[in-house]
């Protein structure tokens, strides 16, 4: 009977990419079925629900969720941002945000913690908008969350050619976390022998990423850091419209969920503008994941060849490669 996959537009660009992802998706001739969910800021200032119970309930029974962009500025900076994507993120429960990077000179993988870090919402304010204000905002690491993330990385290296894996993170300064990182990755690699590994602090990293991304196969760090050093890698591999990704729940105790790293660049709504094809090569992540990998290799052969046009005439061009 298919796929079942739920389909979140989202704001801005989002909807316009996952038309076209969604056309070449069935261009491969997998059975897909899909249920359009309305969600994001349109939604929002409409009737006010952002992600309710009820409506995460009905999307964990779905087999996978394709998610194109979110974040409005008609709506507060957060509102859309923690209450839709993270708290999928959080409730599903996807611990691996899996982004590749792949063009000339590049060809390399960073596994980033996805439920844990600066992202979980720890902290709060005082005495807001006086001149005693405080903000702290934590970042919080447990060691299950570390290990099942790094676990996850050095499996990937190990499937990989070179067998190769980096730790970036910023151990000489936060020294609690860091060093929790470190040690679990050092208990991982022991392990594992035939991986071998490098770490990095992330600031060394963001020079290497653009001066010799060539040290890198697998990356693995946390979810703050591999947030930023992912919109680098989009920016040195080729240019953000090309960054796919996979936020996995590797146990497969409900959906995964594929996006393209890009955000909703509300600037170039409607303009046909939008590059097409980071919401493409998520698709193909996300036939991967559900055991196509021959309509995945398909896919992501098709996006090869340089194609430029608007975002449907690209998505046209690499539905009728991929019909072939
Ligand atoms: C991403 C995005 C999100 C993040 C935002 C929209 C919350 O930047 O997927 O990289 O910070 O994770
Ligand atoms: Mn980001």
């Amino acid at each position: 009977m298919g796929y079942r996959i739920a389909v979140i537009g989202g704001d801005g660009i989002g909807p316009e990419v996952v038309t076209e992802a969604l056309k070449v998706v069935k261009a491969t001739g997998i059975d897909v079925h899909t249920s359009d969910f309305d969600l994001g800021g349109a939604r929002y200032q409409r009737d006010g629900e952002v992600l309710s119970d009820a409506t995460l309930d009905e999307l964990r029974g779905f087999d996978a969720i394709l998610l194109g962009a979110v974040g409005t500025p008609d709506v507060p900076p957060g509102v859309i941002e923690r209450g839709l994507l993270l708290k999928l993120r959080f409730e599903l429960d996807l611990y691996v945000n899996v982004r590749p990077f792949v063009g000339p000179g590049h060809d390399f993988v960073v596994v980033r913690e996805n439920t844990e870090g600066p992202y979980v919402g720890e902290g709060g304010v005082l005495r807001r908008g006086t001149p005693h204000e405080v903000a702290t905002q934590g970042s919080v690491n447990t060691r299950m969350g570390v290990e099942r993330c790094v676990r996850f990385a050095f499996a990937l290296a190990n499937g990989r050619s070179r067998r190769h894996v980096t730790l970036v993170h910023k151990t000489n300064v936060l020294t609690f976390a860091g060093d929790l990182w470190q040690r679990v990755f050092d208990v991982v690699a022991a392990e594992l022998p035939a991986v071998e590994t490098a770490y990095h602090h992330v600031d060394a990293a963001s020079i290497y990423f653009v001066t010799d991304p060539g040290r890198y196969e697998v990356i693995v760090t946390d979810n703050l850091f591999g947030d930023i050093l992912t919109d680098l890698g989009g920016a040195v591999s080729g240019g953000i419209g090309l960054a796919s990704s996979a936020n996995l729940n590797p146990a497969r105790t409900g959906p995964s969920m594929f996006e393209p790293v890009h955000g909703s660049a509300p600037d170039i709504v409607g303009t046909g503008t939008a590059n097409p094809m980071a919401a493409i090569l998520s698709a193909a992540m996300m036939l991967d994941f559900l055991g196509e990998p021959q309509a995945a290799a398909r896919i992501r052969a098709a996006c090869v060849g340089p194609v430029s046009g608007s975002t449907s005439f690209v998505g046209d061009e690499i539905a009728s490669r991929v019909a072939g």
